[in-house]
């Protein structure tokens, strides 16, 4: 019994070493230590011996069952490192690859509105200007009436106000100039700033017309500015943002708070000036109003008119928006829509 014993050890051994995975672990667990294993049948054997034979028998056994076990333990183990070896190695995430489906996680990203204004500040600021923001619910004085628009004014329907309920005195700006008085009230003389902003018409819109929309408004004073300088900043500008030179024309136009004033127009981009519904099928648009400051302004601005000239300019921003990107109806802008918003 006892060679059968030692037979049956060494089998064992051997089986447990040649173990690859847990499946040939548990045949081998079943073979050698299970109910009906060999190992079994021997203890069954044990109740056929004398007492002396028992005690040596039942120590060896033991000893050959414990040593098994062990083996057993040992290989388990083995396999179980084995397989997190593998798991980490196959699982192994690297943080610093980088990220290659981007529509899995789209980013979010500045609105073109917004880029197109940033890029309008750099060039501002490269040109000396400092950049304010103001407000867009604003009062009727700094809309209107500081800009030599007293109330009743005909010039007050240029542009479709929005008031408030119960505030009469109160608008939704109508353009940026609302800043005009309040800046160089703030600032005095010499001063040059730009200010961009967003304001609001009750207007029917169209391609090139919407009710809310921003302008990028600047104005300089200084002694002796003019008209020319107006027409070469304006120029530098639009080169800067475009990149290449664009086709622009000034003509005479009318704003109660500048004298003389001028409209610039510009080549339309969308359609290369054959004409489209941008540009109504003139291959023209309106992109700027301008001129130089009126003496009323300044003096409500506690500036000498007689010591102070001034240039004030206000490009159609979100026009400037729909040129640079070739984008051929303005609502898209504010339209809100993920597909438009993604492209840029
Ligand atoms: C004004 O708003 C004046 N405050 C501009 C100004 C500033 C004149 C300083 C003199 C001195 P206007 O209403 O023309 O002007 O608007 C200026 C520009 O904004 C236009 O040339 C046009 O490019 C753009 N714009 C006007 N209305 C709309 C609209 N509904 N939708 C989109 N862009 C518009």
């Amino acid at each position: 019994m006892k060679d059968d014993l030692k037979k049956l050890s060494k089998r064992a051994h051997e089986a447990i070493d040649a173990v690859v995975d847990f499946d040939a672990l548990e045949k081998v667990r079943v073979e050698f230590l299970g109910r009906k294993s060999a190992l079994t049948d021997l203890r069954k054997g044990l109740k056929d011996l004398d007492v002396a034979q028992k005690k040596s028998f039942g120590q060896l056994f033991n000893e050959v069952k414990d040593a098994i076990e062990k083996q057993f333990d040992y290989k388990e183990r083995q396999l179980e490192r084995k397989k997190w070896d593998h798991i980490k190695d196959s699982e192994r995430i690297d943080v610093t690859e980088p990220v290659l489906h981007v529509n899995t996680y789209a980013a979010g990203h500045l609105h073109p509105n917004t880029l197109v204004q940033k890029t309008f500040e750099d060039i501002a600021s490269h040109m000396g200007f400092t950049i304010e923001d103001g407000p867009e619910l604003e009062s009727d004085f700094y809309n209107f009436e500081a800009l030599n628009i007293p109330p009743s004014h005909p010039a007050r329907d240029m542009q479709d106000t929005f008031y408030i309920d119960g505030h009469d005195d109160w608008v939704m700006r109508s353009h940026p100039s609302n800043m005009q008085v309040r800046l160089m009230r703030k600032y005095g003389a010499p001063v040059r700033i730009a200010y961009p902003g967003k304001n609001f018409r009750s207007e029917a819109t169209d391609a090139s017309h919407e009710h809310t929309f921003f302008q990028y408004e600047a104005l300089i004073v200084d002694k002796h500015i003019s008209m020319g300088h107006l027409k070469g900043i304006v120029k530098h500008m639009l080169e800067q943002l475009f990149n290449k030179e664009v086709k622009v024309r000034l003509r005479p136009s009318y704003f109660p708070f500048t004298e003389p004033s001028v409209e610039l127009d510009m080549q339309c981009l969308i359609c290369g000036g054959d004409g489209c519904s941008v540009c109504s099928r003139t291959g023209w648009l309106e992109m700027m109003g301008a001129g130089l400051i009126h003496p009323n302004v300044m003096r409500a601005s506690d500036l000498d008119p007689s010591k102070w000239q001034g240039v004030a300019f206000a490009f159609g921003l979100t026009r400037m928006v729909m040129m640079r990107y070739g984008i051929e109806d303005i609502r898209h802008l504010m339209s809100g829509d993920v597909r438009f918003l993604k492209q840029f």
